[in-house]
């Protein structure tokens, strides 16, 4: 049985298998408190209510031990959740050596011991609440007829930017972790019309922000027939769903100190300014950004600060949005694209756009990015990718989402890494 169950069997036996969180002995008794997925419980060893190998393995035990205990549960307002097990019988079932992580430690010891920090109350709790979120986007996606595809992580080009990229050997070749897997998403999209991939994504960006992962998991929907207004009407939908769904599990997110409220009231239609409404509202808040400058998280924050609510914002200079972005036709220096910015000072945690899906334009905008930064495309490796655009092509647009930006902003973490239990960053590869 789970803490949480035996909670509610005051007066019964009941069997529980954990670990040890603490112990302390005093006058005959041993008190140790148990963890378990669910909580915590003093359990209550009395030498002459137990036999002698009880007795000995609670002497024994030590620290993060895994235990069998068997006892009937009380209620006592002197043990730490209210309830004690009064033991009648205790059992290693293995024996913990001395564990290195005590109470007071260093943020960069508790990285290095990560694979044990998990452990602590507060990670196991970041940990559900990250799975309930991974949850309720697949949820919602599914429900909404889209079909979850599988992209290849190992790939022969950039499907972004390509500046970022950790290169691989492939046998005899060169080849790079994914930085995005739209590209494999749009290639789907003829098969199976709404799709989306959830996977990670790699960037070798050598930022050190408190927002920035080398591996980070990405969710990249993609839909055929949809404009940017559908796209980001979708996107709204499924942000809303998972922050209301998150809402309804109230003692983890008090136990994580979220308020409730805020996630409740996350619902459509979000805010959506221009890029140059934006770079107004920046700047009127001391920042200083001209047309084509791109927003740091300094400027971000002041974007979102006093938002409750996350906002688009489009319209994006087309010098700033990638290759496959499509030119507005009514106004040629944009694409039809936007951001979503998470509020008080969360920063962008989507990026969507309608694709270009004709040929002569697709070639046009490489041709001029290529002019632009004096950069050549190797086509070579996007022929599968043009084909796409050659044989049936349809106008489509889609998105990506970055999971662990969105669990920061949802639980208010100080860092995102946090937020994924193995993060992998700039100085940082191991455990
Ligand atoms: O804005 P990005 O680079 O867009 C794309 O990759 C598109 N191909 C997505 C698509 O349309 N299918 O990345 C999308 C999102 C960002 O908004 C951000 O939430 C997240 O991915 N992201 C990161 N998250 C953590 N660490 C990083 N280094 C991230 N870089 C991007
Ligand atoms: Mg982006």
């Amino acid at each position: 049985m789970y803490v949480e169950d035996a909670m509610k069997k005051i007066g019964k036996e009941v069997t529980l298998r954990g670990w040890v969180y603490r112990k302390r002995e005093s006058g005959g008794i041993i008190f140790v408190i148990i963890r378990d997925r669910t909580g915590i419980m003093q359990i209550a060893v009395k030498k002459d209510s137990v036999n002698a190998d009880s007795w000995k393995d609670a002497q024994d035990t030590t620290i993060e031990s895994s235990i069998i205990v068997k006892g009937v549960v009380k209620q006592d307002q002197r043990a730490p959740t209210g309830f004690e097990l009064q033991a009648s019988s205790f059992k290693n079932v293995h024996i913990a050596e001395p564990f290195p992580i005590t109470e007071y430690q260093s943020t960069e010891l508790l990285l290095d011991k990560r694979h044990l920090w998990l452990r602590s109350l507060r990670m196991t709790n970041i940990m559900k609440a990250r799975s309930l979120v991974f949850r309720y986007a697949r949820k919602f996606l599914d429900s909404k007829g889209f079909y979850e595809i599988t992209p290849p992580l190992i790939t022969m080009a950039g499907g972004e930017t390509g500046a970022d990229l950790f290169e691989v050997k492939y046998f005899d070749q060169k080849a790079y972790l994914t930085e995005s897997s739209q590209l494999y998403a749009e290639a789907m999209v003829p098969v199976l019309e709404k799709v989306y991939s959830f996977a990670p994504s790699y960037r070798a960006e050598k930022s050190r922000t408190t927002k920035h992962l080398a591996e980070y998991w990405h969710l990249e929907p993609e839909m055929a027939y949809y404009n940017n207004d559908k796209n980001m009407k979708l996107q709204e939908r499924l942000v809303s769903y998972i922050a209301n769904r998150l809402a309804e599990n109230e003692d983890l997110l008090k136990a994580l100190g979220v308020n409730v409220d805020d996630l409740k009231e996350i619902k459509p239609p979000f805010k959506r300014i221009k890029y140059e409404e934006a770079i107004e509202i920046v700047n009127s808040k001391g920042g200083n950004l001209k047309w084509g400058d791109d927003f740091g998280v300094p400027e971000e924050k002041m974007l979102t600060e006093d938002e409750d609510k996350p906002i688009f914002v489009y319209a994006w200079p087309k010098e700033l949005k990638a290759f496959y972005a499509r030119v507005d036709p009514k106004d040629p220096r944009v694409v039809l694209g936007a951001d979503l910015q998470a509020p008080h000072g969360h920063g962008e945690i989507i990026g969507g756009t309608e694709r270009e899906w004709q040929m002569d334009r697709l070639m046009e905008r490489i041709h001029e990015i290529e002019q632009a930064k004096g950069i050549k495309f190797n086509l070579e490796n996007y022929q599968w990718w043009l084909d796409l655009r050659r044989y049936g092509s349809v106008p489509h647009a889609g998105f990506g989402m970055g999971m662990e930006r969105l669990i920061k902003w949802f639980l208010n973490l100080d860092h995102i890494r946090d937020a994924i239990p193995f993060p992998r960053m700039i100085n940082r590869l191991a455990p």
